[in-house]
């Protein structure tokens, strides 16, 4: 333990003291992007049994924070609501892209999603919504379930998903190039949706996972080892099959792009009824070819965080964080809590901060100490008040 732990401790009781924190409400199938580097927004979800919100969270990540307490902020809420979308940060971080998904009006008739679009940008210097207006033949509209990607020159990269009407999986590869607003869509002859996709160094986008048929069984999973890579350089597609340990195909899952070519996934389920897949934590070796599965195992990376899919995660400064979704298990169980993954130790973590590493039962102890130097401080000031004020009585009966 280190003497920034015993300020970190003092500043926890602080919080803990002084505000009251706002628990976001549990919610799945929402959807995530990381604005600047440092500010994470959530947008939309399903609160559970169809009940859609308009909700807009985020989270400071540049301050440090403990899991018992992020600091989330409910932003402005939009005029519809929408779950199952995807988005992405323009390249000038001033606005936020909802795409795809099911949408619907505020007075929700959960049977009957509204389209009324399939882009909605979202402006981060005043909160309002506007609807653009793209040019070219759209062929992605009504997909969901899907992850965008958007490389440094603003296109976004939108490739499967699944047709809510029909159950159908989406074989298109649209393109929205969000610098002149016009849409390129490439017909494929493969089709995924509930994948998890990464942008790498380079310009290649890795699919891994998901599910490729519209049925539901354990074959409509994609195997694990079938990497799908986008070559967004040359828009060519490439098939490369991993080895290593085995992965159980799944849908739901995220994934981040870690130091030194390494693909951190986490979670995902398989339907009906998001039964859990094993393992819920792995790394995929992109470094080496051809690219390797390893297991993180428990013995190493410690207490696991529950098993969750259809949630929401992130990368920042080499942790995963991850928040929100549903529990892998029957029933719709919903979580509201966020967890960290350090992915320079490979560890469960309870705080955003490198020169902090403190368990729980020692931020109670510190807690209590803390608690115990601010009553004995007050006690003083109490008695020294008290001999001030009888040594001014005695003062006057002495008169
Ligand atoms: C957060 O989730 C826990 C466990 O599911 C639940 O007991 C608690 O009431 C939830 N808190 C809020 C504010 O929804
Ligand atoms: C936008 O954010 C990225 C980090 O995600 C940063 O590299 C870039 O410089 C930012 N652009 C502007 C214009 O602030
Ligand atoms: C939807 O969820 C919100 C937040 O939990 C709640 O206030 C509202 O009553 C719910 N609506 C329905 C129709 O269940
Ligand atoms: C992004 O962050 C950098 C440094 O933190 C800051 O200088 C810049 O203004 C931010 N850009 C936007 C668009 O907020
Ligand atoms: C936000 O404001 C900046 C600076 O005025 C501007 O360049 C940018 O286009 C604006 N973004 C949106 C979405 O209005
Ligand atoms: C917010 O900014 C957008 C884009 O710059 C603009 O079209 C819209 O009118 C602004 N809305 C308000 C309420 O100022
Ligand atoms: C899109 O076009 C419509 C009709 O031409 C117009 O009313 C609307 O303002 C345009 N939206 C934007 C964001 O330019
Ligand atoms: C489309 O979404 C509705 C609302 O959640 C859901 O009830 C229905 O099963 C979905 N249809 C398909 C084919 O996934
Ligand atoms: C791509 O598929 C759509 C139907 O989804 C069809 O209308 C279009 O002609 C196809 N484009 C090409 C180039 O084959
Ligand atoms: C993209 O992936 C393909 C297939 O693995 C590989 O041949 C190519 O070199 C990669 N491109 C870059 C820029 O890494
Ligand atoms: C990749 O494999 C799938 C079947 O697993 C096949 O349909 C597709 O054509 C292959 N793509 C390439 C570029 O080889
Ligand atoms: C990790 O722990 C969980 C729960 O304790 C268990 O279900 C899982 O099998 C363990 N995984 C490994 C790889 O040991």
């Amino acid at each position: 333990m280190k003497i920034s732990s015993l300020f970190f401790a003092l500043y926890f009781v602080l919080i803990v003291l002084v505000s009251c924190q706002f628990i976001p409400t549990s919610r799945y199938l929402q959807t995530s992007v990381l604005v600047n580097n440092s500010k994470w927004y959530i947008f939309g979800g399903d609160f559970g049994n169809s009940n859609f919100t308009n909700e807009i969270l985020n989270l400071e990540l540049s301050s440090s924070f403990d899991i018992s307490s992020p600091q989330w902020h409910k932003d402005q809420i939009g005029s519809f609501k929408y779950f199952f979308s995807t988005s992405c940060v323009s390249v000038d971080n001033s606005s936020i892209f909802i795409i795809g998904g099911n949408m619907y009006d505020l007075d929700q008739r959960p049977e009957d999603p509204n389209y009324y679009s399939n882009v909605y940008e979202y402006s981060l210097n005043n909160s309002s919504w506007t609807t653009p207006n793209i040019t070219g033949i759209d062929n992605f509209k009504e997909c969901g379930g899907l992850q965008s990607i958007i490389d440094n020159t603003g296109r976004i990269f939108l490739y499967g998903g699944v047709r809510n009407i029909s159950g159908e999986i989406c074989n298109k590869m649209s393109i929205f190039y969000t610098n002149n607003m016009s849409w390129l869509s490439i017909n494929l002859t493969t089709s995924r949706t509930g994948y998890a996709a990464t942008l790498l160094k380079g310009g290649n986008i890795t699919y891994i996972g998901g599910r490729s048929v519209a049925t539901y069984n354990d074959s409509s999973y994609v195997n694990m080892n079938e990497i799908l890579i986008f070559d967004t350089n040359s828009l060519s597609w490439y098939n490369v099959t991993a080895i290593g340990d085995y992965i159980e195909g799944r849908a739901g899952h995220s994934a981040v792009l870690a130091r030194d070519s390494k693909i951190i996934i986490y979670g995902g389920a398989k339907t009906p009824k998001a039964r859990a897949v094993k393992p819920d934590l792995a790394m995929l070796d992109i470094n080496v070819y051809p690219f390797k599965w390893i297991i993180l195992n428990n013995s190493t990376v410690g207490a696991p965080s529950p098993s969750l899919t259809s949630h929401s995660a992130t990368f920042y400064d080499d942790f995963m964080i991850i928040t929100l979704g549903r529990f892998t298990m029957s029933g719709t169980y919903l979580n509201n809590s966020t967890y960290i993954f350090d992915t320079l130790n490979f560890k469960w973590v309870n705080t955003l901060d490198r020169s902090i590493s403190l368990t729980a039962p020692e931020i109670i102890t510190i807690s209590i100490i803390a608690i115990f130097v601010v009553l004995f401080f007050i006690i003083v000031v109490v008695i020294l008040q008290r001999s001030k004020e009888s040594i001014k009585n005695e003062r006057l009966s002495s008169f």
